[in-house]
């Protein structure tokens, strides 16, 4: 009987104690492509560094795709690719979907990261960044032969459910709005923050927030302007 409340206990005291240490993050999902100088700037100047401030409060999802298209060839028993920067973008994003599939998502994002820094290198990228990136080649080889594509093609899936009206967009927690997206483009780390105290109602420092803060965050989707506006402005 002893046994079976001390065991209770440390039952309940586990729960408690998993239940802290519950991961708080926000969902970040990024679609973009591999080759858009929008999406270099973006990833070299914005999201590296904020990523390296706050990524376990992150949860990242990326998407190399851009405004590609595709179709099931069914001669070729392949899918087709057409990219807005032509062939070597669709060969980057492969890359990117293979090194997300087989590598471990946080060496893949580094390695995803190196190829952004070393850009103004277009022909030597990929060496630089394989020889500072621990790459399991077989598996990497094996998914570019025979999986790259599906996956590309999946990432193509994606990014046709969100309506991408620029890239890169940034979809915070899977959300629709545009002025949330815009802002996470804009200034992430700002934006970033605010979302996360949306969310857990402080900030990912750990900074509390005041009375007047807590209101205005409740929600990120107040249009500044009038939405039509900002539609026609991000096609200008
Ligand atoms: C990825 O995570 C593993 C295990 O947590 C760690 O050992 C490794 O150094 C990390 N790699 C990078 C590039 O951050
Ligand atoms: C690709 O798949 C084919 C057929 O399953 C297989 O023979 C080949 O070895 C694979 N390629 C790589 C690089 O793994
Ligand atoms: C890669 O493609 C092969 C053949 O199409 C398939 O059997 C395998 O499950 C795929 N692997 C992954 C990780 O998607
Ligand atoms: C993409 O979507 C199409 C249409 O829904 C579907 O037929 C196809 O299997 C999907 N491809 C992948 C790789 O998920």
């Amino acid at each position: 009987m002893k046994i079976n409340i001390a065991l209770q206990i440390l039952f309940l005291a586990s729960a408690i104690v998993s239940q802290e240490v519950e991961e708080q993050k926000v969902k970040i999902s990024v679609y973009y492509s591999p080759l858009c100088s929008d999406t270099v700037r973006f990833f070299n100047q914005q999201f590296g560094p904020v990523y390296d401030e706050f990524k376990d409060k992150m949860d990242i999802e990326l998407h190399p795709y851009g405004k590609a298209s595709h179709y099931w060839n069914d001669l070729k028993e392949d899918y087709e690719f057409l990219c807005q920067f032509g062939r070597d973008e669709c060969f980057y994003s492969k890359y990117h979907a293979c090194a997300l599939d087989v590598m471990p998502f946080n060496e893949s994002l580094s390695l995803i990261r190196c190829l952004f820094e070393q850009h103004h290198e277009r022909s030597k990228i990929i060496s630089v960044c394989e020889k500072t990136h621990d790459i399991p080649i077989r598996a990497f080889k094996g998914c570019f032969e025979n999986n790259s594509s599906a996956l590309m093609a999946g990432h193509g899936n994606s990014t046709e459910l969100i309506q991408l009206t620029f890239v890169p967009t940034i979809v915070p927690e899977g959300d629709t709005c545009l002025k949330r997206r815009d802002n996470l483009y804009k200034d992430f780390r700002v934006a970033f923050r605010k979302e996360y105290a949306s969310k857990y109602q402080k900030y990912p420092d750990d900074v509390e927030l005041s009375e007047s803060e807590r209101e205005k965050l409740k929600d990120l989707c107040t249009p500044d302007f009038p939405q039509h506006l900002f539609h026609s402005f991000m096609w200008l």
